[in-house]
């Protein structure tokens, strides 16, 4: 009988593609995936390193996962324990010192290689390199069908900044050919995907290089998004993450005249303190970051902004704090993440000793929080009775209920007796629930 599989993915989500490749490349192998880990003779665990919280996570998991490991010994069954992802990366061995029921580690540019480990029982069982271009020519087309997909365009990073590991879990930038990634555009909307987003850790400093009429050009993202939007059938398209010097006028450009390049955009400041973002060794100041803002809007009228900001980074006063929320005051986001810093190790912050008390971090968190929150209902609540283009992707919870997506990714809830899934249709929004709305096919 063929050998079953789970794997749980922890994090962003080029870590969920990874998860896909992944389980489209052990199902093409003959392995089966199965629904928990407690059904599965391989558990895999996705890793994300990015604070501390999300990298415990492993160790409780994998606590439970070598209990339940034994006991299957007990009865005569066999399970490997599989960890992948940035935790595995970032701590290799220390993995298996601190657990030792885990059968193998790999990095994730090296996840490619598990299926043909599984098959002749290795004795090596670490397995971290930085070689994105193997990983990426053993991929496998997707069979998946759904309307909206993710596809890895860039990764790694080359900026450095003092808190992150990025650099140290996914390498260096590198960037995928257009060659390649076009053709995974092809298969994906060949089975049915409408919308794509462009997924890297640093996605606006994607470049690479064609071929035509003899001369080499280089492709940026703009250039990229251009490409594709070719594709007959794609209707939309997005990117993430983007760092604010690398926006180019060549992306701006699209977003100008190109209508399925959505009005969108993920640009992280992570804090609105000068003081704070030349620590954070950011490359960008508050006033650099406002003028991009405004440059972009000028392009774009209807361009909506979303970012991430670290709250209590090592010597943070309440004057730097004020200076994130001044920030947050002029762009009024239409949706953002906060996070309480978390000190990496590797990292050159995680060195500094200026660490901010515990109650201020978190009394920090939730004024900010409540601040990003109430301004994100304040921009849905300007959508109320509009028409906007829903793109619709699943089925909802409740009978002929039919989820999608507006332009700004504000999930819509339609009742209709007709499958929408697959269909870009005008809907008036009629009510704000939390985050989603219900809204009415136009006539
Ligand atoms: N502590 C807290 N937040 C972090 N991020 C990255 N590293 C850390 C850290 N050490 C946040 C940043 C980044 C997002 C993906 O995670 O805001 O943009
Ligand atoms: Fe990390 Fe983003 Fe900074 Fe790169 S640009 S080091 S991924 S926070």
């Amino acid at each position: 009988m063929n050998q079953s599989f789970f794997i749980k993915t922890y994090g962003c989500q080029m870590n969920e593609y990874d998860s896909e490749k992944l389980n489209d490349l052990l199902e093409y192998n003959g392995y089966k995936a199965s629904k928990n880990f407690e059904e599965s003779d391989i558990a895999i665990l996705n890793t994300c390193h990015i604070r501390k919280k999300a990298s415990e996570k492993l160790y409780s998991d994998l606590g439970r996962l070598s209990k339940f490991k034994e006991n299957k010994k007990k009865l005569g069954k066999r399970m490997q324990i599989i960890v992948t992802g940035c935790v595995a990366q970032a701590e290799g061995d220390e993995i298996l010192k601190r657990n030792k029921s885990v059968d193998y580690i790999f990095g994730p540019q090296s996840f490619h290689k598990l299926p043909k480990i599984l098959k002749k029982s290795n004795s090596d069982k670490v397995y971290n390199d930085f070689l994105c271009e193997n990983k990426f020519s053993s991929l496998i087309p997707s069979k998946s069908k759904e309307v909206s997909k993710l596809i890895t365009i860039q990764e790694g990073c080359d900026k450095f900044c003092s808190f992150c590991v990025v650099p140290y879990t996914r390498g260096a930038e590198f960037s995928r050919s257009v060659e390649n990634i076009y053709a995974e555009t092809i298969a994906l909307v060949k089975n049915g995907a409408k919308e794509l987003t462009l997924l890297g850790q640093n996605v606006s400093s994607y470049e690479s290089n064609v071929i035509k009429d003899g001369i080499r050009k280089k492709i940026r993202l703009g250039d990229l998004c251009q490409i594709l939007s070719h594709i007959q059938g794609l209707e939309r398209i997005r990117y993430l993450t983007s760092h604010p010097i690398d926006i180019d006028d060549n992306l701006l450009d699209q977003h100008k005249k190109n209508p399925k390049l959505m009005p969108f955009l993920h640009l992280p400041i992570q804090s609105g303190s000068d003081r704070i973002l030349k620590k954070m060794n950011r490359k960008h100041s508050k006033t650099f970051y406002l003028s991009l803002i405004e440059k972009i809007k000028k392009i774009k009228k209807n361009m909506a902004f979303s970012s991430d900001f670290i709250v209590g980074y090592p010597g943070e006063t309440d004057n730097d704090f004020q200076e994130s929320l001044e920030v947050i005051e002029k762009v009024r986001f239409a949706s953002s993440y906060s996070f309480k810093y978390s000190p990496r190790p590797g990292t050159p912050s995680s060195l500094k000793d200026s660490l901010i008390d515990c109650d201020v971090v978190d009394r920090r968190l939730k004024e900010m929080q409540s601040i990003l929150n109430k301004h994100q209902t304040e921009f849905n609540l300007s959508f109320i009775d509009k028409t906007v283009d829903v793109l619709f992707s699943g089925k909802g919870k409740k009978p002929n209920q039919y989820v999608g997506r507006t332009p700004h990714l504000q999930p819509v809830h339609v009742l209709s007796s007709e499958n929408l899934v697959g269909k870009l249709l005008s809907v008036k929004l009629e009510d704000l629930t939390s985050y989603s709305f219900h809204g009415r096919l136009s006539a």
